[in-house]
């Protein structure tokens, strides 16, 4: 018997002009929670999709419970006790959650029958079981992120699995998500089932992992308890030298007038009476509990959703902004929570994603600028460091962390004047965070107005020149740069809805 439940050697996977995996290793102990970290393309979901069948290695092992295996297909790796919350949710939102969870392993009764009464009821057990009281006859979809991830862990429950892999399971979720999630992994564990968590939040792999195995450019690098690992020593593991500066703050000029001013926006139930200025020159930070009114104020300034009063002003002018359509042609862009579903043609090549916001910018009279956009693509991909074959790759192919750098790239290629970047760091690696403010530094520099939402605090504090604290649909503090409340403790005591005093 080997003292691992599964073990990966030497795997070898190549994609056109890519050599995903190359000598990879993994092995996960029965009953551990095992953390896996790289930076974006470092191989994680390709390495996760080769122990689940999903992609064929070119060469290497797998073995479960020491006995030497080979995965033909997904099925033939659930057979074998390994089970995986994808990146993407494998998630059929119209049907019930009772249908998902059974999908292809229906219960049946006398006749062939399906027996709903007894899939319902094994349904509601094991959601319960992962501290989940729902009802499994409603459709998947009226529930939000957190029950979504929790449909897929019951899946790998009721399928007996031995290894239960989470591809960047907490990247959507709020903090009470987040903690319930932890809490699951957790028992899971206790049940002797082997976890690989995979994360970019370092603070999660310290709050939750037995071990930590650190990946890079498609090789592996090293594995240590992690009482071996600290901060310091997992970056420059993973990004290959050492990070100086997390938060590279630049100071641009703040404008004389507000760039755009927002008077008393309504929302019934969703916002009340939001008011605030931005300027030019400045990045304001939008901080706050998820669910807090921030993303729902972005979206009605940006026309997404219709408010019932309050006004807005642009550069000093009255606007009235009813789609996105308008709210581009006003000079805004806006970098969507919601990537996936708002931000990208997956089936079309980076080049043509690149250019999707701007192409009248990119037009030469009738016809594309094709040197315009073959420059102007490769400065997006050098800046934002794209990892990818070429600027032809199509973006479906691309890693999780490089696609939202297309998204970022695209909405930078605009001439806007007012970028609303709401979570712009999500899944994005620890090294590449620095080239997304970068690029926020250089708009900032040009005198461009920054707005941005974002749930970690170190990133509020290390880039933003003023913040507002939202909670409720209300603002709750409006904090300069240099003013005593401008620190992590003042602005969770405003999300939590305390007062700050003057
Ligand atoms: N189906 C595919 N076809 C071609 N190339 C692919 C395919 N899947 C992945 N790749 C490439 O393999 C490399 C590794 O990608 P992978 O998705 O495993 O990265 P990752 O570590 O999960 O990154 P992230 O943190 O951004 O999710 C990348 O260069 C990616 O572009
Ligand atoms: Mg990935």
């Amino acid at each position: 018997m080997s003292e691992y439940v599964v073990e990966l050697k030497n795997a070898v996977k190549r994609f056109p002009g890519v050599l995903a995996l190359n000598q990879m290793h993994l092995a996960v102990k029965p009953g551990e929670i095992l953390g896996l970290i790289g930076e974006n393309g470092a191989g994680k979901s390709t390495l996760i999709k080769v122990l689940t069948g999903v992609h064929q290695p070119d060469e290497g092992e797998i073995y479960v419970n020491g006995e030497k295996k080979v995965f033909r297909n997904p099925n033939d790796s659930a057979a074998a006790g390994i089970a995986c919350v994808y990146q993407e949710l494998n998630i059929e939102k119209l049907l019930s959650i009772t249908d998902n969870i059974f999908i292809n392993k229906w219960i049946k009764g006398p006749g062939g029958l399906l027996d709903y009464n007894a899939m319902h009821a094994k349904a509601k057990e094991v959601m319960a079981s992962l501290g989940q009281d729902v009802d499994p006859t409603k459709a998947a979809g009226t529930f939000g992120m957190g029950v979504q991830q929790m449909i897929e862990i019951a899946k790998a429950v009721l399928i007996d699995a031995k290894m239960i892999i989470m591809d960047e399971p907490t990247s959507s979720l709020g903090e009470k998500e987040v903690e319930q999630l932890m809490r699951t992994c957790r028992d899971l564990k206790s049940r002797g089932i082997g976890i690989v968590f995979v994360s970019h939040k370092l603070e999660e792999l310290f709050e939750l992992c037995d071990r930590v195995t650190v990946i890079r450019d498609g090789q592996y690098i090293d594995t240590r308890d992690i009482s071996g690992w600290d901060n310091d020593s997992l970056i420059t593991a993973m990004v290959g030298r050492s990070l100086d500066n997390q938060f590279p703050k630049e100071f641009g000029v703040k404008s004389a007038q507000p760039m755009l001013k927002v008077s008393g926006l309504m929302e019934a139930g969703v916002l009340n009476n939001v008011s605030f200025e931005a300027y030019g020159g400045q990045i304001l930070g939008f901080a706050g509990l998820v669910g807090a009114g921030r993303t729902e104020t972005m979206r009605a300034i940006f026309g997404a959703d219709p408010i019932d009063g309050g006004s807005i002003e642009i550069k000093g002018q009255a606007m009235q902004i009813r789609s996105p359509r308008q709210a581009i042609n006003a000079g805004i862009a806006f970098l969507t929570e919601d990537r996936k579903g708002q931000g990208l043609v997956l089936a079309e090549s980076i080049r043509n994603n690149l250019i999707l916001a701007n192409l009248k910018g990119f037009a030469n009279g009738p016809f594309l600028n094709t040197k315009k956009i073959e420059e102007e693509g490769q400065k997006n991909i050098s800046s934002l460091r794209i990892k990818t074959p070429s600027i032809d790759e199509i973006v479906g192919q691309l890693s999780g962390g490089n696609q939202q750098k297309v998204v970022i790239g695209k909405w930078v290629n605009t001439e806007s004047d007012i970028f609303i970047f709401d979570e712009p760091t999500r899944g994005i690696d620890v090294g590449a965070k620095v080239e997304v403010y970068n690029v926020m530094n250089s708009l900032v520099k040009a005198g461009k107005c920054v707005i941005m939402v974002s749930s970690e605090m170190p990133e509020i504090l290390g880039m933003s020149d003023r913040v507002i604290v939202m909670r409720g649909g209300e603002v709750m503090a409006d904090v300069d740069r240099d003013s005593k409340h401008f620190n992590q403790e003042s602005l969770m005591k405003a999300a939590w809805g305390g007062k700050l005093d003057d």
